[in-house]
């Protein structure tokens, strides 16, 4: 069978796991996609760089933008990161010439999603990011196959893989705030910018995209009430401790009416004392856990590694999978001109 010939837009810690599980896993892909997914190009900032990978058997695009107008190539990988500049120009160009482009961008999504799902549904070409939300947790495809027949009635949990390990570290050892974030940084759990880990922003780029899936809204990332973990101190997780509770940065999504009976959509990222007997108290380190309620489905949790280079290549590499055996689908639960504008409920 033909291979499904891939071009990824950044090599660092996403990218170069993209890498290594297209290698490894090069014979199980092949099987379950119906035929190989190999890569045949790769961009970055840095053509010098040590990536830990062998870069020699693809060809090297110095102009990421353009990669998706190369005819050896059918799908663009986007891996770059942040809302706009590169990683947006080489998205439009991809869709605009009629390729598929798999993201890991929550930011760009959040953003620009509405505008990049309408342009992929003229094109009929595939927009997929499954690896924005949540990391390997495969919670996109969750909610929008797997919950497919239910009314969500609420979708909140633990976004951010960052944050998390920060304060299940700062509560298990009492290890300073900024330490820990140099680890997580080293790790390479945290973003280009950890401000937007710290300060809730990436956690709050998720919700809004979380909220679109479940119950069919417009994107409004604008709307999230946003708050972050960079105030507290280790004498806030102790006091928590000693009243019995642990601190975890909760996104939360509740749609509602309008006294005017419109459609409302409530969404706040912030810090919550969370009861030790509740199951998001065990979520530690850069794990991450979605629960959603649905209206037949009942409470679904969905946890594991939110952050990372296998589990975020894991979630890429499955939309690859999707595309390989021809599955289009609409980027969102619906086309994007029957997403429903749902403007912010009063808090
Ligand atoms: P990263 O390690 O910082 O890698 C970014 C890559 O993009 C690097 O290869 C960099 O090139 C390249 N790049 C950055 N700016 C560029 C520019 N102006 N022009 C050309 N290339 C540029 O980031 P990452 O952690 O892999 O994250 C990539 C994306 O995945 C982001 O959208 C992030 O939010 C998302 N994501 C990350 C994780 C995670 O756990 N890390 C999980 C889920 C989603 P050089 O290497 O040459 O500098
Ligand atoms: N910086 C993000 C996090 C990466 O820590 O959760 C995964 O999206």
């Amino acid at each position: 069978a033909e291979p499904l010939r891939i071009a990824l837009a950044g090599l660092g810690t996403v990218g170069a796991g993209v890498i290594r599980l297209i290698e490894t896993n090069a014979e199980l892909i092949a099987r379950r996609a119906g035929r190989p997914i190999t890569i045949t190009a790769i961009s970055a900032r840095d053509r010098t760089k040590k990536r830990g990978v062998d870069l020699t058997p693809y060809a090297w695009e110095d102009d990421m933008v353009v990669m998706g107008e190369r005819g050896d190539v059918d799908v663009v990988v986007e891996l770059v990161g942040g809302s706009d500049g590169p990683a947006l120009a080489c998205a439009r160009t991809t869709i605009e010439a009629g390729k598929a482009l798999v993201t890991a961008n929550k930011a760009m999504i959040a953003h620009h999603g509405l505008e990049l799902a309408a342009k992929a549904e003229a094109a009929k070409v595939a927009l997929k990011f499954e690896a924005a939300v949540a990391g390997g947790i495969p919670v996109i495809k969750g909610l929008r196959e797997g919950g497919a027949a239910n009314a969500f009635e609420r979708v909140y949990g633990i976004l951010n893989g960052t944050c998390n390990f920060i304060l299940s570290q700062m509560e298990d050892t009492g290890r300073d705030f900024a330490d820990v974030l140099a680890e997580a940084q080293a790790r390479g759990y945290a973003e280009a910018d950890p401000t937007f880990d710290v300060e809730g922003i990436d956690a709050a780029h998720k919700l809004s995209i979380l909220a679109a899936i479940a119950f069919g809204a417009k994107i409004d990332f604008n709307s999230v009430d946003t708050a972050g973990i960079s105030r507290l101190r280790a004498a806030d997780i102790a006091q928590a401790d000693s009243l019995g509770y642990v601190i975890r940065l909760i996104g939360m999504a509740e749609p509602g009416i309008a006294a005017d009976g419109s459609p409302r959509l409530f969404q706040r990222v912030q810090p919550h004392l969370v009861p030790f007997d509740h199951p998001l108290a065990h979520v530690d380190g850069a794990t991450n856990a979605v629960v959603a309620e649905g209206n037949f489905s009942g409470r679904l949790l969905f946890q594991g590694a939110g952050a990372g280079d296998g589990p975020t290549a894991s979630a890429v590499v499955a939309d690859l999978i999707d595309i390989a055996r021809g599955e289009i689908g609409a980027p969102f639960s619906v086309p994007v001109a029957e997403l429903e504008e749902m403007p912010a409920a009063d808090t």
